[in-house]
């Protein structure tokens, strides 16, 4: 069942062009596809090997005559087909399907009533009989059948080429892609759906229509999702040239949907929690969510579908690189800097951990069981990262000139990851040898840096070492280049100019041959030990290591406190002036769970206090860079740094460093909260925005306090609200502390907003992230709520995916929290196996915990595997998880 990456085998036929016809109804669908199929192997008998699941199949024809039974056999998942003509042939298939009974969400389903498919990555097998790999691309086009009441809105991919009315008020539509694509790329729309239309004028001058599709009520939140369309496309042809290729561009908002949105080719399907915006239903989170995917889903049409992936081992060569283009994007249309940080923040976060468990897998995998499961933080973050590192090592030129020669080479093509490094160094005529281990080896590198100053000889000294830990199925690992970007501070707290570094016996020149200087070296560290030395260094520099995180490492560094606090008021670099921040609080809370496990009583020093408060009251500073600074590392985090994890201690000691800090600085949270209030209409823009951000954290910090006079002004806070951003905060500071306001709170908000979903799942996910002791048996009950539907994942995402985000909860001594989880698996595994399988990945860091909670996890891990029928999604996860 596993398949592996070096069994890669060219197909042995192309399918040159596709002719579907769907008759959609209510009990039975039928599909009709027509294939050209060609021949390519030199050996004429090879069998022609298709995939399909759950498919009835009809009829089968080859050049219009029925296939003799001896020449096809049906498997469980394949149906082999021998005894083909030795040219061209005309291969056509009826199948049967029923997706009003398809709750996985992937092929053909509906959703609140209207047809919709998801085919990425080997969902086109559950429509019809295919060879359903990407490096299969065709011309295909959809003719769709199907009631005009029901129905009246008909799309497929490409162009609209005929429509027109059949008998029993029927109706039909005719689409034509131009481009050749493979099938996970296809898409369909059938329903009762309404258009936002607006046009975009491309750099040569060609008319584009957007349309943005929802339910008729959910028009007036499109606005949002068609200016970030709008932007996108201006930004992907001023940075990277690239303009839309055809003369249509539709966006379509489903409410059921697994991951978060779809490229299909020039019909993109959305989770509707990525389109849907307005200031009182969706928050400043959302509304960047939603800029960002619009932004990543359209940048897909060239990084993903002109140049797609030989096999689904390239993912990243897709993912990797649209995030790093949606990244991109994003900084452009924010603030850079509190971009950078948010993306590590979650790189470090989830896929540091990912790549420290059972799970760890190299940015392009070596196998899988199932696909869908390596849809994760490794091959769209960590490979975003390594995007990163090209144009870190070659600079924003040189990387756009390898983009322009990966197109020039591959337009149209099916290919690997190799072929765009190649496309990279080839343009830039470097060779970088050790750089492709990035996509080979797992794990997070750690690099330690020593750094020495020599007074007389003014040289300054930085030691480095490497080291990639042993993952499962790696217990080698090579050293590999990673770009270690560098400044140093001088006694002022300015850069110092840097003019040539030695690495071992050679001398770099770092300034420009005009003469420009540079106050940021980028080293090249590539062996297991390395020295670099800066010359002419007059006085002993503070170093800033790692600026704007330039790889995707862990560092350790002898940069002592004093240093950092230095670092956390000057540093030019904002990544590296908030990561001092957060270094700081990192040691002081690893300190403080230490005294905590020895019962010891707990302190703050004032230092670092102070460090909080000219950070917070320096008005030089963007709020939202500030809010940033403020923000503790999270309590997983922490975990993660532990040998052994202690979820009540990391609890306690976080809550009582808030509370610390809180108390301290109460009146300067105050009025905080004072000046950064505003009560005017809505405004999205980065100033309102930082505003925000920086009011309401401190109203989580004030909220800490637990006084009557300050849950006063969080209801206060909540009730006169005027946006969604404003009102969550508010209601999830005032249901940090249990009681009647929280009560009253939760119960208003859902009053208000009960007929919106979206908005309800932000109030299921605020009572399920709750620390409150016990809160299991309230998200049991919440499984009852009018409110929850098991079928909708972002309603799983909310309610159970909130739960397991609260480790005093998830990870409680009694196991009631591993128990609660086994229990949803169990029942969603059997409903919609890539949701159950997301949800088991919960369990999959269980030896990081005391003995007891593994005895505990481990038991119900074992329970889930033993269970009769489990999909392959879920089995994968957790028998590595066990295994590991
Ligand atoms: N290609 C989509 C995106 O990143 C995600 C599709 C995920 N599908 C899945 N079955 N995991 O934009
Ligand atoms: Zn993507």
């Amino acid at each position: 069942k596993e398949i592996f990456l070096k069994d890669y085998k060219a197909p042995d036929y192309a399918f040159e062009k596709v002719d579907l016809r769907f008759e959609l109804g209510e009990e039975k669908t039928f599909v009709t596809s027509n294939i050209k199929v060609l021949p390519q192997s030199s050996d004429a008998s090879a069998p022609l090997i298709l995939d399909g699941e759950n498919l009835k199949l009809v009829t089968l024809k080859i050049n219009g005559s029925s296939v003799p039974e001896d020449n096809f056999k049906i498997g469980a998942r394949k149906l082999h087909l021998t005894s083909l003509p030795s040219s061209a042939f005309e291969l056509e298939i009826v199948t049967e399907i029923e997706p009003q009974n398809n709750t996985s969400l992937e092929g053909l389903y509906k959703s609140t009533g209207n047809f919709c498919t998801q085919c990425e990555a080997e969902g086109f097998r559950k429509i019809t009989y295919f060879q359903d790999r990407p490096d299969v691309m065709s011309k295909f086009t959809t003719r769709i059948e199907a009631d005009k009441k029901l129905y009246p809105v008909l799309l497929g991919n490409g162009n609209l080429v005929d429509e027109g009315e059949l008998s029993d008020g029927k109706h039909y539509a005719v689409w034509e892609d131009p481009w050749t694509k493979p099938c996970y790329l296809f898409a369909l729309v059938a329903g009762q759906l309404v258009s936002h239309d607006d046009t975009f004028t491309t750099m040569s001058g060609r008319k584009v229509a957007l349309r943005i599709w929802t339910p008729p009520q959910d028009i007036p939140k499109t606005a949002h999702a068609m200016k970030s369309l709008q932007l996108a496309m201006k930004w992907d042809e001023e940075v990277f040239g690239l303009e839309y290729d055809l003369d249509l561009f539709n966006i379509v908002a489903v409410p059921d949907f697994n991951m978060g949105a779809m490229e299909n080719k020039s019909l993109n399907i959305f989770n509707s929690r990525l389109v849907l915006a307005s200031p009182e239903t969706a928050t400043d989170a959302d509304y960047a969510a939603i800029e960002g995917v619009i932004g990543h889903e359209y940048f897909h049409n060239w990084t993903g579908n002109r140049v797609t992936c030989r096999d689904w081992f390239q993912l990243s060569l897709k993912e990797g690189l649209t995030v790093f283009r949606d990244q991109e994007f994003s900084s452009d249309m924010g603030s850079r800097g509190v971009k950078r940080i948010a993306d590590v923040s979650r790189l470090r976060i989830s896929q540091f951990s990912q790549d420290a468990g059972p799970m760890a897998h190299p940015v392009r995998p070596h196998s899988y069981i199932k696909m869908d499961n390596f849809y994760t933080v490794t091959v769209y973050e960590k490979g975003a990262e390594v995007v990163r590192m090209y144009q870190t090592l070659l600079g924003k030129a040189g990387f756009r000139k390898g983009m322009d020669l990966y197109f020039k080479r591959h337009d149209g093509q099916a290919v690997t990851c190799e072929e765009f490094l190649a496309a990279m160094f080839d343009a830039n005529q470097v060779k970088f040898p050790t750089f492709p281990l990035w996509y080979a080896q797992a794990g997070t590198p750690t690099l330690s840096v020593t750094t020495s100053y020599d007074s007389d000889a003014q040289t300054f000294t930085i030691k480095c070492k490497q080291e990639v830990p042993a993952t499962p199925g790696q217990p080698k690992k090579e050293p590999m280049l990673l770009p270690l970007a560098v400044g140093l501070l001088d006694s002022h707290g300015e850069d110092m100019r840097l003019t040539s570094v030695k690495d071992g016996a050679s001398l770099h020149n770092l300034t420009s041959a005009n003469g420009d200087f540079t106050t940021t070296a980028v080293l090249h560290v590539d062996k297991a030990e390395q020295e670099f030395t800066f010359v002419d260094i007059l006085e002993k520099p503070v170093p800033s290591l790692l600026r704007n995180f330039s790889a995707p490492v862990r560092l350790v560094s002898d940069v002592t406190n004093d240093d950092l606090f230095f670092l956390l008021a000057h540093d030019s670099d904002q990544f590296n002036r908030w990561e001092a921040g957060q270094t700081l609080s990192r040691k002081l809370m690893l300190d403080l769970i230490s005294a905590e496990q020895k019962g010891e009583t707990l302190s703050v020093n004032s230092a670092f206090i102070e460090g909080i408060r000219s950070t917070m009251t320096n008005s030089s500073l963007d709020k939202e860079f500030v809010a940033k600074c403020l923000s503790l590392p999270g309590e997983s985090e922490i975990a993660d740094l532990m040998d052994v994890a202690d979820p009540d201690a990391i609890h306690n000691v976080r809550r009582f460093v808030i509370k610390k800090i809180a108390a301290s600085l109460r009146e300067e949270l105050l009025k905080m909260v004072e000046a950064n209030r505003s009560l005017a209409a809505y405004d999205p823009s980065h100033e309102h925005r930082a505003r925000r951000s920086l009011k309401n954290i401190c109203l989580g910090y004030l909220a800490s306090l637990d006084e009557p006079e300050i849950t006063e002004l969080l209801v206060n806070e909540f009730k006169n609200a005027t946006n969604m951003t404003d009102q969550v905060s508010a209601l999830a500071a005032i249901c940090q502390n249990p009681g009647d306001a929280r009560s009253q709170a939760l119960s208003d908000f859902y009053e208000q907003w009960k007929e919106d979903a979206l908005v309800i799942n932000k109030w299921l996910a605020l009572q399920a992230m709750s620390d409150v002791p016990g809160n299991v048996e309230h998200v049991r009950g919440l499984l009852e709520h009018p409110a929850f539907d098991i079928r909708n994942p972002n309603k799983v995402y909310s309610l159970i995916g909130g739960f397991c985000a609260s480790a005093v909860n998830f990870h409680a001594k009694d196991g009631s929290g591993y128990k609660f989880l086994a229990d949803i698996v169990v029942q969603l595994d059997q409903l919609n196996p890539q949701v159950a399988s997301r949800m088991v990945s919960a369990f999959s860091r269980w030896r990081r915990f005391d003995e007891e909670r593994q005895a505990l996890s481990r038991a119900q891990l074992e329970r889930i595997t033993s269970m009769n029928g489990l999909s392959d999604n879920v089995f994968e996860i957790a028998s590595k998880s066990l295994a590991s």
